[in-house]
């Protein structure tokens, strides 16, 4: 048997080579990183949850007319993607503010903005993934005008679609981080949501409580990020078989 190539090893996944050409397989890890990998951390289970709910977010894209990469999944902790070209933008969609924006224009976390925000970090670690404004995107040649002109919709579409599935189970979608690629069929171009949409992408805040579902609960030392991940699997009823220990129901 032939070992399958790596093609990139990165913070949260690994990607290999898939069975057919223009396909890849992402294989989601434990690991978890903040703050650019300054804090780590292997959070047992984390990566087959991601998996599971990157899947469920991707279907349900693909379902309303939003194009995304995912193909299908393959096992616990792999799914096949269609590879794409990735545009080196993190697109950030607001609804309330919360971590850079709060800090940087001194609002409360959870004040809730007066419509969505759309904003761009140029994808690149040894940066610490800077915010942008469109006209170093165009300037640089990281997108054209045109691109963003579909991906702001693309992006508010998302925002759509997961503000209302969240809702659905008491949760409300603070913010969260999309990237986009370009996949090439005969003449055309068409932008797709790649990567993963999950706990690690998002902030989640359970709209009751305002108890944090997210990567917020590893980056703040908030409690088990894998319970928080479980919790919003559960609601959305994408159980995965077997993530970890059965936690014992007390039968009376
Ligand atoms: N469909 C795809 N085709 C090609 N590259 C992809 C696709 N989806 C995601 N990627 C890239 O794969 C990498 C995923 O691994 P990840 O651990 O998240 O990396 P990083 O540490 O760069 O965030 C990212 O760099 C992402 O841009
Ligand atoms: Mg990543």
């Amino acid at each position: 048997m032939a070992r399958r190539k790596k093609i990139y090893e990165g913070k949260a996944k690994i990607l290999y080579e898939g069975p057919k050409p223009g396909t890849i397989v992402q294989y989601f890890k434990d690991d978890a990183t903040a703050f650019n990998a300054e804090k780590k951390d292997v959070i047992e289970g984390k990566g087959v949850l991601n998996n599971r709910l990157s899947e469920f977010f991707m279907t349900g894209l693909t379902q309303i007319g939003v194009p995304t990469h995912f193909l299908e999944r393959l096992n616990m902790r792999e799914q096949l993607v269609r590879a794409v070209e990735i545009i080196p933008l993190e697109i950030i969609v607001r609804n309330y503010a919360a971590g850079s924006m709060a800090k940087r224009l001194g609002l409360e976390e959870g004040t809730p903005l007066p419509r969505p925000v759309v904003e761009f970090s140029y994808k690149e670690d040894s940066l610490g993934d800077p915010l942008v404004p469109e006209e170093y995107i165009i300037a640089f040649g990281w997108a054209t005008q045109q691109d963003l002109d579909d991906i702001v919709p693309l992006a508010l579409r998302v925002n759509d679609f997961m503000s209302g599935v969240m809702y659905g189970v008491g949760i409300k979608l603070i913010d969260f981080k999309i990237e986009v690629g370009r996949v090439y069929e005969g003449d055309f171009m068409r932008l797709v949501v790649a990567d993963e949409i999950s706990p690690d992408s998002c902030r989640l805040w359970d709209i009751k409580t305002g108890e944090k579902l997210d990567k917020d609960v590893f980056r703040r030392d908030l409690g088990n990020l894998t319970d928080a991940y479980t919790e919003v699997a559960r609601r959305l009823g994408v159980m995965p078989a077997n993530t970890g220990h059965p936690k014992p129901t007390l039968i009376n």
